[in-house]
């Protein structure tokens, strides 16, 4: 049987059926064997948060797909339906993979419902199964997110009863199918979300601590560095330990996807099993046993060593990565170079920030004494206190955390050539840099 993830005549179907309400997909290539349809190509959203597009565009180019558009807090490619489950196995700094059904003008709640009434539902869905509708509404013709969902919900589940007698049910959790709408002006796109809970969410944060950074958002900054096993990663302050985590799972090219169990897509009408499997088996073949350099993690604090150590185990990278209870200037910083990567509180979520400035002071200390051969980087979200830390940055990375502002700032150490900075002379340009592409082999498949 052809379904709509081998992009049979089930989606050929779909592309004519609703008429006008249908986004036109384009052929991906020959004909399946013994048919005469070819594979369907549609656009591909790819959400993430602000300040990611850069690095999210580039491990998309990586994996082989075109880049359509990029905007605040998204990236667009095009491919099929079995395409994303690739992108939902591999992407690191993503956070939902939306597939697009459709594009259509409505005025109203009443235009929006008899458009969806359209769509050939029946052909993603399951009638027994469980549907979560979400949306996201800036429109005069609605006003309400919530009021949009229903809307949907309710076309979504007459035309489900109409052509199959039964329907399926609808709820607020992610544990079924996903749909999704953006309802901009009086323009809709409705998405199949192949993800569900967002991709950040890995699975291995058992114990979060307070102030972790998001996974993606770690991910991201990692990348920014370059850092790809092509050096050690020193990671003081590590808290929870999620950029230690996540430059485990990077170095060793394990898909952050083979964590995580649930996706949308795995209950989509028609969603192959055994070619998941084999996705994900070549994933688990293709990633490293071992790094060829050393990632250490530490932090004052043994209840957070104690949690990142168990977010390691839940990661399974628990081994590839050395842990210690210390102060960050007593870490161990070995020969050979590569990058040492903090992220000190920064007054916004705890402590003060007059309280912190002798830390961020410490922390220029520790570069330059500590740390010759490689690359600093302190990810804060005050500036102010990164002008303490007093050594000339060399880029400053634009990052959001939530709503807060942040920067990754970048100090190459030299031996013994260190340029101390005064206070008032930091009127250097932000970097907004995609990660090098030369620093080391590709962070996907
Ligand atoms: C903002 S949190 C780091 C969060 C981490 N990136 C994560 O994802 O969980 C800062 C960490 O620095 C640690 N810390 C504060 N002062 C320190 C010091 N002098 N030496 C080592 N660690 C310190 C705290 O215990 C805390 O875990």
């Amino acid at each position: 049987m052809l379904t709509v993830f081998q992009d049979g005549p089930g989606r050929d179907r779909a592309a004519t059926d609703g008429g006008a309400a249908q986004s036109q997909p384009r052929s991906a290539g020959p004909a399946a064997p013994g048919t005469a349809v070819r594979p369907a190509i549609r656009p591909i959203l790819i959400t993430c948060p602000k300040g990611l597009p850069p690095f999210l565009q580039e491990e998309v180019r990586q994996m082989g797909f075109p880049l359509r558009a990029t905007g605040e807090a998204f990236v667009e490619t095009e491919g099929t339906l079995a395409d994303t489950l690739r992108l939902n196995l591999w992407l690191r700094t993503g956070h939902r993979v939306l597939y697009r059904l459709a594009e259509f003008p409505a005025a109203s709640p009443d235009e929006l419902y008899q458009q969806v009434t359209q769509l050939p539902w029946e052909e993603y869905l399951e009638p027994d199964s469980y549907v979560r509708i979400g949306a996201s509404v800036h429109s005069t013709a609605c006003r309400d997110d919530r009021f949009a969902s229903l809307k949907c919900k309710d076309a979504l589940v007459d035309r489900m009863r109409q052509r199959c007698g039964r329907r399926p049910d609808t709820g607020a959790e992610y544990r079924g199918a996903s749909i999704f709408l953006f309802w901009q002006g009086f323009r809709c796109s409705l998405y199949l979300d192949t993800t569900g809970e967002s991709l950040a969410r890995r699975g291995y944060r058992k114990i979060p601590l307070s102030a972790p950074m998001q996974e993606s958002l770690a991910a991201a900054s990692i990348l920014a560095t370059g850092w790809a096993d092509n050096g050690h990663f020193i990671n003081p302050m590590c808290g929870s330990g999620t950029l230690a985590i996540e430059a485990a799972l990077l170095g060793l090219r394990r898909a952050p996807g083979l964590l995580r169990r649930h996706f949308s897509m795995l209950s989509l009408k028609g969603f192959d099993p055994r070619a998941w499997a084999a996705l994900r088996a070549a994933a688990e073949a293709g990633a490293r046993p071992a790094l060829a350099h050393r990632i250490i993690a530490t932090d004052i604090a043994p209840a957070a060593v104690e949690a990142a150590r168990k977010n390691a185990a839940a990661a399974g990278v628990e081994r590839h990565i050395e842990f210690s209870v210390c102060d960050f200037a007593a870490t161990p910083i070995p020969p050979g170079g590569g990058v040492v990567f903090l992220n000190p509180e920064y007054g916004e979520r705890m402590g003060d920030a007059a309280a912190l400035e002798p830390t961020y002071r410490r922390i220029g200390d520790f570069f330059k004494q500590q740390c010759q051969g490689y690359t600093g980087y302190v990810f804060t979200g005050n500036l102010e206190l990164g002008k303490r830390i007093g050594l000339r940055s060399t880029r400053r990375i634009p990052f959001f955390s939530s709503t807060i502002e942040c920067r990754l700032l970048a100090f190459q150490v030299f031996a013994g050539t260190h340029r101390p900075l005064s206070v008032a002379n930091t009127q250097e340009r932000d970097s907004r840099s995609a990660p090098s592409t030369t620093d080391g082999p590709a962070a996907g498949p």
